[in-house]
C-alpha cells in the first residue's frame, strides 16, 4: 500500500523516505519534546491570564486554542511573531473545502512557499548541523543542504508544518473543551470535574480524548493507493484500488478496545490512531500531546467549575475547513479561578 505525503504537493509516497521526516530529523521526538514545555506552559498561562481579563465568557478557539497553537509551532520553528497572523489567512485559505475553493487553496499554497522560500533562502548555505536554538528552521534547513533537498520542496514542507502543527491542535484543544463540561462519567460527574480532582490522570485522559475525538469531518486519514492485488479486512482489492483509512472506526473497534464506547481516563492498553500510523504517521504528534495536557492542566488548576456558555445542542461546529471542531465554543470560567 502506498500513501500520498500530508505535505502539500510532495510527491514522495510511503515507503519511500518521508521528506517531512527527512527535513525535522528527531526534533520532536518524544524524549525531545520537554525542551518545548517551559514554552507551553509560558503561552497557557498568559493566555489563561488574559482570559480573566477579558472576563466571562470566553471563546475557546480565538482566545486560547489557536493563539497558542500558532504561537507553539511558529516559535519552535524561530519565526518572528509578528508574522505569525499571516499564517493565520493562510491557513484558513488553504484548508477551506470545496470545488470553487481551488484557486483560493493554490493560492495560500504559493504565498506560504514564497514567504518560507524568503527565510529559507539565507539559511540553505551549507550542510553544516544547527543548534536547535536558533529554531527548527535553521535545523531544516541544514538538512535540506545535506540531502540536497531543492529551496521550493522545503520551502512548502516548513510552510506544511506550521498549518499541521496549528490547526489540528488548535481543533483538539477545543473539541476537548467542548467534551469534557458536557460529558458525564456513568451519570455522574462530568468528565472536566474528574480531571479537577484527579490531575493525574490527564495524560491518559488526553490519549483517550484523541481517541475518542474525530479530528476531521471525515474522520479519515489521508487515502492509500494498493500497489498490488492484496486483501485487507476481507476484502479483496485490485492493484491501483484507492482506500481511505476510516480513523475514527478503527479508534472504536472493539476487537482492539474494550467497551470502545467508554471514555475511560484509566485505559492503560490505548493504541489509537489518532496519530495515524506507519511511514506517514504524525511527525508531531508528541507536541500535539503537550499542549492539550498543559491546557488540562492550567484551566482545571485555575478554573475547576468551567462550563459551557450555552446550551451543548447551540454548539455550531466548523464547515470551513476539513478540521472537525466548535466554530465557536463559549466557556464560562473566570468567576471561579482559584487563588494560585
Ligand atoms: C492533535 C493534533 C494532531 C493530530 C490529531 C494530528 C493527526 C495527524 C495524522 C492522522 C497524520 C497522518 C495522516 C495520514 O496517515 O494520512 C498526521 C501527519 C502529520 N502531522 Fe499531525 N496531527 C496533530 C498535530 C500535529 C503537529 C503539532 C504537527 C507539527 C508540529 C504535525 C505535523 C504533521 C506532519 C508534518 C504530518 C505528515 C507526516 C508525513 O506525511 O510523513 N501534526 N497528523
Amino acid at each position: 500500500m502506498v500513501q500520498s505525503c500530508r505535505i502539500p504537493r510532495c510527491t514522495r509516497v510511503a515507503p519511500a523516505p518521508c521528506v517531512a521526516g527527512d527535513l525535522v530529523g528527531n526534533a520532536f521526538a518524544p524524549a525531545r519534546i520537554d525542551r518545548y514545555r517551559p514554552a507551553v506552559e509560558r503561552l497557557t498561562s498568559r493566555l489563561l491570564d488574559a482570559l480573566v481579563q477579558a472576563g466571562d465568557p470566553v471563546e475557546v478557539n480565538e482566545q486560547l486554542a489557536l493563539p497558542l497553537a500558532l504561537g507553539v509551532i511558529g516559535g519552535a520553528m524561530g519565526l518572528p511573531d509578528d508574522d505569525l497572523p499571516l499564517f493565520r489567512t493562510w491557513g484558513d485559505m488553504f484548508l477551506s473545502t470545496g470545488a470553487d475553493r481551488a484557486a483560493e487553496n493554490e493560492r495560500a499554497m504559493l504565498e506560504m512557499s514564497a514567504y518560507m522560500a524568503g527565510r529559507l533562502g539565507g539559511l540553505m548555505v551549507d550542510a553544516e548541523p544547527r543548534p536547535e536554538e536558533g529554531g527548527l528552521l535553521t535545523v531544516i534547513a541544514g538538512n535540506a543542504v545535506r540531502r540536497r533537498t531543492s529551496l521550493e520542496e522545503t520551502a512548502l514542507l516548513a510552510a506544511g508544518l506550521v498549518i499541521a502543527g496549528r490547526e489540528t491542535t488548535a481543533a483538539a484543544i477545543a473539541g476537548f473543551l467542548f467534551r469534557l463540561p458536557t460529558t458525564r462519567k456513568d451519570g455522574g460527574e462530568t468528565l472536566y470535574r474528574l480531571l479537577v480532582a484527579h490531575p493525574h490522570h490527564i495524560p491518559r485522559a488526553v490519549e483517550e480524548l484523541l481517541r475518542t475525538t474525530p479530528g476531521t469531518a471525515f474522520e479519515s486519514a489521508q487515502p492509500r493507493r494498493a500497489v498490488r492485488a492484496v486483501e485487507l479486512g476481507g476484502v479483496r482489492l485490485r492493484e491501483g484500488d484507492l482506500v481511505i483509512p476510516a480513523i475514527d472506526r478503527a479508534n472504536r473497534d472493539p476487537d482492539v478496545f474494550e467497551e470502545p464506547e467508554h471514555v475511560d481516563f484509566q485505559r492503560t492498553r490505548n493504541s489509537h490512531l489518532a496519530f495515524g500510523s506507519g511511514p506517514h504517521a504524525c511527525l508531531g504528534a508528541p507536541l500535539a500531546r503537550l499542549e492539550p495536557a498543559v491546557v488540562l492542566r492550567e484551566l482545571t488548576r485555575r478554573f475547576p467549575d468551567t462550563r459551557l456558555h450555552h446550551a451543548p445542542h447551540d454548539v455550531v461546529w466548523n464547515t470551513v475547513t476539513s478540521i472537525r471542531h466548535p466554530a465557536a465554543l463559549w466557556l464560562d470560567l473566570a468567576s471561579s479561578e482559584r487563588a494560585r
